[in-house]
């Protein structure tokens, strides 16, 4: 994989274990249910699920608008697509929700065409996030909400991992993310692309159940493929992480920044 679209290629092409570790990652529980209560989505309501991965939050989506609403689910990853088609499909729910394997940063959407748009740890990966704002704007309709969810890389904390130790591996992971500190630019880059209003939250619930090693792995992963990472470190840390998980002595934080706009 080239170094310079290494941030898209490892979604369009993910090694198994990665994408089972994901499963795990982003299987829904009641804490989440507060990072989409900003998007105020309701029943009836035309929704897209940008990015949506194994299809955990389409599924949270067609719950809440119903039968007599709508999400449209995409992603640039083939094997996510027949997960998310499969995941519905057992919900009962696969006529609320058509999937599509997205090739470019253009949406298969008229102008106005939606009620919300839920983009949910995915913006820290597009080519141009101003112009993925622009693009969310075009398919709202006036009165609806675009409501990005996203990490920052550079605020989160794994103790007893050293902040020094913490910071080697972000850095060797970098090519992974094209925008790493994405999270506290949301705000500015939703207020760029036009929208009338944007209002921004932060949530940081400390990790209790380990959940936060997939990353760490997953950041390993990605040090690992970039090939100019420090070996030794980069194992410190997962040999650290795992054992303070295991031990039960870890404090592990990854604060959520949620920005919905409004068209
Ligand atoms: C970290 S996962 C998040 C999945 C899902 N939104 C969730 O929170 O459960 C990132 C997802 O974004 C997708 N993705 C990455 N770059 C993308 C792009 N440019 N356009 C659309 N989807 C993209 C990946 O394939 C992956 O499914």
């Amino acid at each position: 994989m080239s170094r310079e679209t290494y941030y898209r290629d490892h979604w369009v092409d993910i090694e198994p274990d990665r994408l089972d570790r994901y499963e795990e990652q982003f299987a829904w529980s009641a804490g989440k249910d507060r990072l989409l209560e900003p998007a105020d989505i309701a029943a009836g309501h035309k929704v897209a699920d940008y990015g949506c991965g194994p299809g955990f939050v389409s599924v949270e989506l067609a719950r809440r608008v119903g039968a007599g609403g709508h999400v449209h689910a995409f992603d640039i990853n083939s094997d996510f697509v027949a997960r998310t088609r499969q995941r519905v499909a057992d919900e009962g729910i696969a006529e609320r929700v058509d999937v599509t394997h997205l090739q470019g940063d253009v949406l298969p959407l008229g102008e106005n065409a939606l009620d919300r748009l839920v983009v949910k740890n995915v913006m820290l990966y597009v080519d141009d996030p101003l112009a993925s704002f622009a693009e969310f704007r075009r398919v709202v309709k006036p009165g609806g909400k675009v409501h990005a969810i996203d990490s920052d890389f550079y605020m989160t904390a794994f103790d007893p991992v050293t902040p020094e130790d913490w910071r080697v591996l972000l850095d060797a992971a970098l090519p992974a993310f094209r925008t790493p500190e994405i999270g506290r630019k949301m705000y500015g880059l939703a207020r760029r692309a036009g929208f009338s209003d944007v209002a921004v939250r932060v949530i940081a619930v400390p990790d209790t159940m380990g959940r936060m090693l997939n990353l760490v792995r997953n950041l390993a992963g990605y040090a690992r493929e970039s090939g100019t990472h420090d070996e030794a470190t980069v194992q410190r840390v997962v040999d650290v992480a795992t054992r303070a998980v295991a031990d039960g002595d870890f404090f592990a934080l990854n604060p959520q920044f949620l920005v919905t706009a409004t068209v």
